[in-house]
């Protein structure tokens, strides 16, 4: 994998909203055209209080505007013109006003009409007091913005501008550039074979009858397709589930735990990232009857004793033989949960074990959403919001960037 970002170089339409972390903008410009990324700015009014245009439009080369009606600069490029240009929005920082404003649609200024308008992806940077943050207002529309597929970048936790504390603070322009690198990208996992599994196993009973799972296969699928869009080659070893292969995707359809072995055994030495999201049975039942097992057939009211037996232990497996591969496991739990995934990831010699809680109603199975933790082997556990499965499948493929680099 190349560990430098080589992402695609792109044009970043730099949206300023008027909130104090907007002093940091400068900084952004500078970084984004480092990159090598074309950079337009527009302010909203308020955005105008916190920073001089004037030093947007000279740090990114470019006119900035603010004004929807301004003839002048309506003439040059059109905010139509700018929403077409962007191959990425960037909102920053992100006040809660301008976070209402997208979630309800409004259209009555610039930057409002272009985030309409526009039909490249989004990224915002949220920064405010914590009250505001935390605001049931603000938590819905950010909810919404995110279930509509808008990117988060932030906010942090620490010291905030107005005296308070807690989470509020813009993420750092470094932070926020390396993002728009990754969101453009596509390329930077280019050369990298991933290797995902998902969705449950169906282990046979008898010719109708198996014992399976909860599992959807949401969160491997996200895995899968968000590394084949940052330009992995990716092979999907897939349970039965009715999830449409991501784009770019090459999909292996298994049904049984022993199936799934064979399949992740096979693809395992040509790849150097491994990430097992499957819910794998451990046990399986020692026979499977060719035939329907019929009710007749058995002593009236009889119960029916069915032999289980243990399933490969498929991540243990490839851990003992993962060389210099990033290995990444799952765990569900539904108690204890990072005593759980410590004691797991032991067991099985894996470089992160990403631990969903089953008991919440909103993560984990078959939801679209995720709380994760990631466990380190090292014991360190790092807890990640409430968000859509994409998103986290993009924290884990960031992870395993970091560990591929050796710098976590
Ligand atoms: C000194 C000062 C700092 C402010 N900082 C923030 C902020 O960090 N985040 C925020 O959401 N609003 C902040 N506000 C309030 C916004 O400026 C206000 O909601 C404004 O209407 C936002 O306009 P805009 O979203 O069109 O840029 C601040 C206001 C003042 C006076």
């Amino acid at each position: 994998m190349n560990t430098q970002p080589s992402a695609r170089l792109g044009n970043v339409l730099l949206a300023v909203a008027g909130g104090i972390a907007a002093y940091k903008i400068p900084e952004l410009v500078r970084l984004l055209r480092r990159a090598g990324h074309s950079v337009r700015c527009v302010l909203t009014e308020a955005a105008g209080e916190f920073v001089s245009p004037l030093v947007l439009q000279t740090l990114s080369g470019a006119p900035v505007r603010s004004s929807l009606f301004d003839a002048g600069e309506e003439g040059e490029i059109s905010h139509i013109e700018l929403a077409d240009w962007a191959d990425l929005v960037v909102v920053a920082p992100a006040t809660a006003d301008r976070m209402a404003k997208l979630a309800q649609g409004l259209a009555d200024d610039l930057v409002s009409t272009v985030l309409l308008a526009t039909r490249a992806p989004v990224l915002l940077a949220p920064a405010m007091n914590v009250n505001m943050w935390s605001h049931p207002a603000t938590r819905a529309n950010a909810e919404l913005l995110r279930e509509r597929g808008v990117h988060f970048e932030g906010p942090e936790a620490g010291e905030l501008a107005c005296g308070w504390e807690g989470e509020g603070r813009m993420s750092e322009p470094v932070t926020l550039a390396g993002r728009v690198t990754l969101l453009l990208g596509g390329e930077t996992w280019k050369g990298v074979r991933v290797l995902v599994s998902a969705g449950g196993t169906r282990e046979p009973i008898d010719a109708v009858r198996s014992i399976t799972n909860r599992s959807s296969g949401k969160m491997g699928f996200a895995v899968a397709e968000e590394a084949a869009r940052r330009g992995a080659e990716v092979v999907l070893v897939a349970g039965p589930c009715p999830l449409p292969t991501p784009p770019g995707v090459r999909r292996i359809d298994i049904e049984t735990a022993l199936e799934m072995a064979a399949a992740v055994e096979q693809e395992f030495e040509a790849s150097q990232v491994v990430v097992m999201a499957a819910a794998v049975a451990d046990f399986r039942p020692a026979e499977a009857s060719a035939l329907k097992i019929k009710k007749e057939d058995l002593a009236p009211g009889a119960g029916l004793q069915i032999e289980l037996v243990a399933t490969p232990d498929i991540l243990k497996g490839i851990c003992g033989h993962k060389g210099d591969r990033v290995v990444v496991g799952f765990a569900a739990e539904s108690h204890d949960v990072v005593e759980a995934a410590r004691r797991k990831l032991a067991r099985k010699g894996c470089d992160l074990l990403v631990a969903n809680d089953i008991s919440r109603t909103d993560a984990g199975f078959d939801t679209d959403t995720n709380a994760v933790m990631f466990v380190s082997p090292g014991g360190e556990v790092e807890e990640l919001p409430l968000l859509p499965k994409i998103e986290v499948a993009g924290r884990i493929l960031d992870r395993v960037e970091k560990l591929r680099k050796g710098t976590r």
